[in-house]
């Protein structure tokens, strides 16, 4: 299957990419991830892409549009994939149409995670990441790590991502409605967006989403 996920900053976009692909056996494709961990290993597509993901900006289509292309080229992702955080544009959605084109393919389905903004608000707040992998996602009340400041995966540092200041998340929020809600609609042209409440527990939430998927197939 090869699956869109979108939803505003704090949605639970990466929480739920990592059930679903697990349940569907394709890859969780994040570029905020790969972004992420491009900037702690120091490398020159972290160092291009910083500076707008500090400032809650979108990082340049001529950066961020090859290096999901490339990453959708790997071995694993040949069967299907789950995107999440990509497309986030209009300009990201017609390079997706063309890139799955040039190899015959084409998208299954795109969820939209609706979420109020005060529950976005109180997520981000207490959001904890680690540090050896940005995909190992806790929350300080709601999803709490057996022991504080320490990731359950893998035994790595918790932290508090740089974009989750209060300034740069309502950055982010204005950002997602003028430039990726707007590919909500391309996707509904093509009939493929369904909506779901991201509210209640992670659980629930990955149940309305198969069930939706599974409605889809
Ligand atoms: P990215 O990393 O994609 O961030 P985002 O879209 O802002 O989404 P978030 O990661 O903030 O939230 P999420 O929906 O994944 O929520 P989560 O599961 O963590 O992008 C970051 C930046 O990178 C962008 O601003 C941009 O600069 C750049 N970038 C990335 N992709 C790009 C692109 N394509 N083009 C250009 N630039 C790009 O959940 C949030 C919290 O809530 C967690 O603490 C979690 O534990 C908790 N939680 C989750 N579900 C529940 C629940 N059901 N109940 C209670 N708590 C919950
Ligand atoms: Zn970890």
């Amino acid at each position: 299957m090869r699956i869109v996920l979108v939803g505003p900053p704090g949605a639970g976009k990466g929480t739920q990419a990592a059930f679903l692909a697990e349940n569907l056996s394709i890859p969780h494709i994040s570029t905020g991830d790969i972004f992420r961990a491009n900037i702690s290993q120091g490398t020159e597509l972290g160092r291009q892409a910083q500076e707008f993901m500090r400032a809650g900006q979108l990082v340049p289509d001529e950066v961020t549009i090859g290096m999901a292309k490339d990453r959708m080229a790997e071995q694993d992702a040949v069967d299907g994939f789950l995107l999440d955080g990509f497309p986030r544009n209009i300009a990201q959605a017609e390079a997706l149409d063309r890139i799955l084109e040039e190899n015959g393919q084409k998208l299954d389905a795109v969820l939209d995670l609706e979420v109020p903004e005060e529950e976005v608000v109180k997520r981000i707040a207490g959001r904890r990441i680690c540090r050896s992998d940005s995909s190992h996602v806790f929350h300080a009340e709601y999803s709490a790590p057996k022991k504080e400041g320490v990731c359950d995966v893998c035994g790595g540092e918790l932290y508090q991502r740089d974009d989750d200041r209060e300034e740069t998340v309502r950055k982010r929020l204005a950002v997602y409605h003028s430039e990726t809600e707007p590919i909500i609609d391309h996707y509904k042209r093509q009939d493929l967006v369904t909506t779901i409440s991201a509210l209640g527990k992670v659980g629930e939430v990955t149940e309305r989403a198969m069930n939706a998927l599974r409605q889809n197939d």
